[in-house]
């Protein structure tokens, strides 16, 4: 059949990345948006440091792009992300003033581009990658923390509510279906910004082999007994971690097949009331972040590198 993914997944959108260059190109990539999906992210141009490089001088060119784009087509905007210390500009990390002139120039930021994109953008993630990977899992000590205590992300997340009292606001981060620990420090934080959040991006960078299956149900589970939406964020599934294999093989293709409808499946089964979105991190396999992250060849997405549906599509598909 022919059905697309955003027709069979009639409870939650279906997301994916995109980048001004190629809105503005149009062409296969846009065919396959409009067609397969209802939901977008910048893949890096609305980050910090493209949206605000110099002090005083916003730039939303590329995001005012992907926004148009997706007015023009009917599709929801996921903003991603506000604060994140990998996508920091330099002026911010070097920053030149006092704190409570830290604090403001970061009210300022918050405010400023959720006003512009008010009705248009309808989600946000508002800090992106907060925790450490290690013991305790404490809050990284980015400028952001140096500069305005341990309770920034509460600042930021009131900035954006008073800013914008309807969109929906998220906190994102990684390794939240194989760490439970690293999730208790989430959901430690969740609990304080307590009305403050509506959702929990948990970005599913995972394995064709893992995180298993019960990991991620609990994840799911815990989020639900939390009573927020969640995002299933930037979800790729890598097909060579080991290294083991040089083109993707049938065996791998099925195996990673399996793993796209398991965790629909798992996305697709939570209540209505927590659905928000599942949203794949990239279009084509040869697009992926992946390859230049691990350095090395892989097939993590749902179409191959000449935009043709992959096992792993049908996969999804099959999830619903
Ligand atoms: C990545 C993009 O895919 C790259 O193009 C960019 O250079 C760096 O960021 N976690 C995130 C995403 O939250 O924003 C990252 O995206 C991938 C890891």
């Amino acid at each position: 059949s022919d059905t697309s993914l955003k027709d069979a997944a009639t409870t939650f959108s279906v997301g994916t990345i995109t980048r001004s260059s190629w809105v503005n190109a149009g062409g296969k990539h846009t065919d396959i948006l409009k067609k397969e999906f209802s939901n977008i992210t910048s893949e890096y141009e609305m980050k910090m440091n493209v949206m605000y490089p110099s002090q005083g001088n916003y730039d939303f060119s590329a995001a005012d792009a992907m926004v148009d784009f997706a007015q023009a087509n009917g599709l929801n905007v996921h903003g991603h992300a506000l604060i994140w210390h990998n996508a920091t500009p330099s002026w911010v990390v070097n920053f030149a003033g006092t704190n409570a002139e830290f604090e403001a120039m970061v009210k300022d930021y918050i405010t400023t581009t959720l006003t512009r994109f008010k009705g248009k953008v309808r989600s946000w993630d508002v800090v992106n990658e907060a925790f450490e990977d290690g013991s305790g899992h404490p809050l990284r000590n980015s400028v952001f923390r140096q500069k305005m205590g341990d309770d920034y992300i509460k600042k930021c997340f009131q900035f954006a509510r008073d800013a914008d009292p309807d969109v929906l606001l998220f906190y994102n981060d990684y390794n939240m279906a194989s760490s439970s620990t690293k999730r208790a420090a989430m959901f430690n934080l969740v609990d304080d910004l307590g009305d403050l959040i509506d959702g929990i991006g948990a970005q599913m960078h995972i394995s064709y082999n893992g995180p298993s299956k019960s990991q991620i149900q609990s994840l799911a589970d815990q989020v639900v007994a939390k009573g927020k939406k969640l995002h299933f964020a930037e979800l790729d599934i890598r097909a060579n971690p080991n290294k083991d294999i040089t083109s993707l093989t049938d065996e791998r293709a099925q195996e990673q097949r399996a793993k796209y409808k398991e965790v629909v499946q798992i996305y697709n089964s939570i209540p209505l009331a927590n659905k928000f979105a599942l949203t794949v991190w990239g279009v084509r396999d040869n697009e992926s972040w992946l390859i230049d992250f691990w350095g090395n060849a892989d097939w993590p997405l749902l179409f191959d590198s000449n935009y043709n549906k992959k096992a792993a599509y049908f996969g999804f598909l099959e999830g619903l």
